[in-house]
Order: structure tokens, then C-alpha cells, then sequence
């Protein structure tokens, strides 16, 4: 069941959407070679707890961690540790957080210093991926509107989607219906009306779609370990139309969403 929200719910999604935007900004520029992935989980969780939230991930079906950190052929859920960041990688930080009974979720990707141009083509892919599904979030469109424009976008760029994981309603828990993959045939799925709130999160691959997940039980990786990118947003349909609440308010993403889509 999909659970549609009030103006107030959406209200409070923002504000966790709000702590999770700002803490992830504040990564960002943690990011250098030399850091060790433990520094970023710490400084994510000690940051969440100080704003009153907790981390949402932490226990999250045995999820050890606050924050996920991937690195290159890595997709989602890799574990911080004492591996170090070293220039050209790309890292990947997903993060998310309840506060006051309500949950906020996004990632993403980063260079460490200076990256080959496929690597950046990529992390620019993603995000763009990102605009182009959300763009179909207008009420009487469907579900896999969103998903089908993802996928076409990403396979026209020459690279691959990743299936296993999809985006998701949030709210009330961290893992609400709809699922949104970000592949299939459009006109599918549940239609789109206010109140919807989802998280929408492409993750894309340079080559091969497939993954697995390595011994430590958690990490995704590509099956050919070829780089991979994640971005994942927040984002609501309400009484002014669609919003992004995950990202930082001083950044004017409905600004930055409207000046992409005339470019589109
Ligand atoms: N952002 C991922 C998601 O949206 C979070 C992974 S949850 C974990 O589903 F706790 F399992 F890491
Ligand atoms: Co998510």
C-alpha cells in the first residue's frame, strides 16, 4: 500500500531530507586521498546524532554502519573501514537518517581528486539519470514512467543500469511502496498523484549489469568490476508540483531543476 502524504508530513520528510543534504555536503569536502573511510562514517553519525536524528541505515537488517561508502566497481553498501581514498577513485556516499518519526535518504557520487574522463562521464550520467526519471512525476503518469526514462537515457550514454536495487517510497519508514526500478516498459505500476514521496536512485555501470555481493556480505560490486555510480534523491509531489527535498535549500534545487529541464 502506498502511504500518500499531508502537506505537514512532507514538511517533516524535508527536514530529515534537510540534515541528511547537509551532512553529505559536509563529506564532501572531507573527501581527499588519504581518508579513511571510518572518518566519513563517524563524522556522518556524530553529525546526525547532534542535530537530534539518529542514523537510519545502523541495524538496518544487520547493516553495520551509518553511512555506505563505494568505491569504483563498488555499487551500494560498502562498508566504511580503514581503507584509504586514493586520487582518481570515485566514491559513492549513501546516506540516511530518522528525525522525529520521519526518514531522509540520498547519495552521491564523488571524485577523489583528478578522475579519468569515464568517470566523470558516468557521475554526470547518473545524476543527469536522476533528472530525467523525476521529470515524469506528474500526476496520471505511472510509476514506470519514471524507470523507463531512466533506462533510456543511461543505455543512450553506452552505459548499463543495475537491476537488483530500485528506488522506493520513504516517509514513515525507510523503505515504503512503490519499488521504482529504473529499467522496464513505461505506462506500468501505480498512477502518480500528491502526496507521493519517493527516492528516487539510479545506479549505473560502465559495463556489465550484473553484480554480486562480495564475502563481507554487504558490498555490491559489477561482476566485470567496472566502475559504478549512484545518485539518489528525495522528492515529493505536492501543492506547488515536484520538490526535491534532499537537496540543501541555499542550493535552490527547484532553481537548478527547472534551468536543467529547459535545457532538457
Ligand atoms: N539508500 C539505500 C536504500 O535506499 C540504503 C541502504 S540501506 C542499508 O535502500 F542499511 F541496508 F544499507
Ligand atoms: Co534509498
Amino acid at each position: 500500500m502506498i502511504i500518500y502524504k499531508s502537506e505537514e508530513e512532507i514538511k517533516g520528510i524535508k527536514r530529515s531530507n534537510q540534515i541528511v543534504a547537509k551532512i553529505l555536503d559536509e563529506l564532501s569536502s572531507m573527501i581527499k586521498p588519504g581518508v579513511q573511510t571510518k572518518d566519513l562514517d563517524e563524522h556522518a553519525e556524530k553529525r546526525a546524532r547532534d542535530m537530534g536524528a539518529v542514523p537510519a541505515f545502523k541495524g538496518y537488517r544487520g547493516y553495520p554502519s551509518s553511512l555506505c561508502t563505494s568505491i569504483n566497481e563498488e555499487i551500494v553498501h560498502g562498508l566504511p573501514s580503514s581503507r584509504t581514498l586514493r586520487e582518481g577513485d570515485i566514491i559513492s556516499l549513501d546516506f540516511g537518517i530518522l528525525c522525529d518519526g520521519f526518514y531522509g535518504d540520498a547519495a552521491e557520487t564523488y571524485p577523489v581528486g583528478n578522475i579519468s574522463p569515464i568517470a566523470k562521464k558516468l557521475i554526470t550520467a547518473a545524476e543527469n539519470a536522476f533528472y530525467k526519471g523525476i521529470e515524469k512525476i506528474r500526476e496520471g503518469n505511472r510509476i514506470s514512467d519514471i524507470s523507463n526514462a531512466i533506462q533510456t537515457y543511461v543505455e543512450a550514454q553506452g552505459f548499463s543500469i543495475i537491476r537488483s536495487f530500485v528506488g522506493h517510497g520513504i516517509g514513515l519508514s525507510l523503505h515504503e511502496e512503490p519499488q521504482v526500478p529504473n529499467f522496464g516498459l513505461s505506462g506500468r505500476g501505480p498512477k502518480i498523484r500528491k502526496g507521493l514521496v519517493l527516492a528516487i536512485e539510479p545506479m549505473i555501470a560502465v559495463g556489465d549489469w550484473r553484480m554480486e555481493v562480495l564475502a563481507d556480505k554487504w558490498t555490491a560490486v559489477t561482476i566485470d568490476r567496472s566502475l559504478s555510480a549512484h545518485y539518489e534523491h528525495t522528492v515529493a509531489l505536492t501543492e506547488r508540483g515536484l520538490e526535491i527535498l534532499s537537496v540543501l535549500d541555499d542550493k535552490e534545487p527547484n532553481f537548478q531543476y527547472l534551468k536543467r529541464n529547459q535545457h532538457a
